[in-house]
């Protein structure tokens, strides 16, 4: 079961924008949210009238890999679709309705790009260095507890639908200025029994180095 559009063509896609720059014939440019393992994150503008802030994922992927690099907008599309009235929860990322795919055949590097929700804020481990850490210790430990107890609730409702994240990791997390969590970067999403044994090296389970996870996603051994 595919949920999502079928992806359209776009010929002019890359990796590297500047602002004012068009991502595909929708998407401008107003700057580079980020860059993880998978491709880098632009905060743009979706086309007039409506223009609404997003963000804008691309990534690259080799040619026999579409799958690979349509699954975290597919899993989007479906947390998004399985929400009630369609309305995302406040635990899953609003997605743009198209995936973009510039895909050759035969070509080394091919590309992809979707809009998301942006959200306002920064990293936990940004949050960590540049916030938490220079706060006084009462107010530090309650932003922690919050924090855990949020994070905790978005996994919840990644378990809730049946899905795993497979790859929690601070710069994953990202913390709103009113102290509110959301968890993005879906690209590693599966069924728990579906792990594909790639993540963060440094932040992945052992159960999961090993390939020894049951079908709920705990350690068989
Ligand atoms: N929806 C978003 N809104 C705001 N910032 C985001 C959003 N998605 C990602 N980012 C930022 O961009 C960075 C890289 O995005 P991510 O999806 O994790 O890419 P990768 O798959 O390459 O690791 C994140 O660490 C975060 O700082
Ligand atoms: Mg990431």
């Amino acid at each position: 079961m595919d949920p999502s559009p079928d992806p359209i063509e776009d010929k002019d896609l890359k990796l590297e924008y500047k602002p004012g720059e068009m991502i595909g014939d929708h998407f401008t440019v107003i700057g580079k949210l980020g860059q993880g393992g998978f491709g880098a994150v632009y905060k743009a503008t979706t086309p007039e009238p409506e223009c609404k802030t997003i963000a804008v994922k691309v990534g690259t992927f080799k040619d026999d890999d579409l799958d690979f690099a349509t699954n975290e907008f597919d899993r989007m599309y479906q947390l998004k679709s399985d929400s009630p009235n369609g309305v995302p929860s406040e635990y899953c990322l609003d997605v743009e309705p198209q995936i973009i795919i510039d895909l050759v055949p035969g070509r080394p590097i091919n590309f992809f790009s979707f809009g998301m929700e942006f959200i306002e804020g920064q990293d936990l481990f940004n949050f960590t260095v540049k916030t938490l850490q220079h706060l006084p210790d009462t107010e530090k430990q309650e932003a922690i507890q919050h924090l855990m107890l949020e994070i905790a609730k978005n996994l919840q409702y990644f378990t809730d639908n049946s899905v795993a994240h497979f790859d929690i990791k601070p710069e994953n997390i990202m913390i709103t200025p009113d102290l509110k969590v959301k968890i993005v970067d879906y690209g590693l999403m599966r069924e728990p029994d579906h792990a594909t044994g790639k993540g963060t090296l440094l932040f992945m389970s052992p159960e999961i180095l090993e390939g020894q996870v049951d079908e709920k996603g705990f350690c068989r051994i």
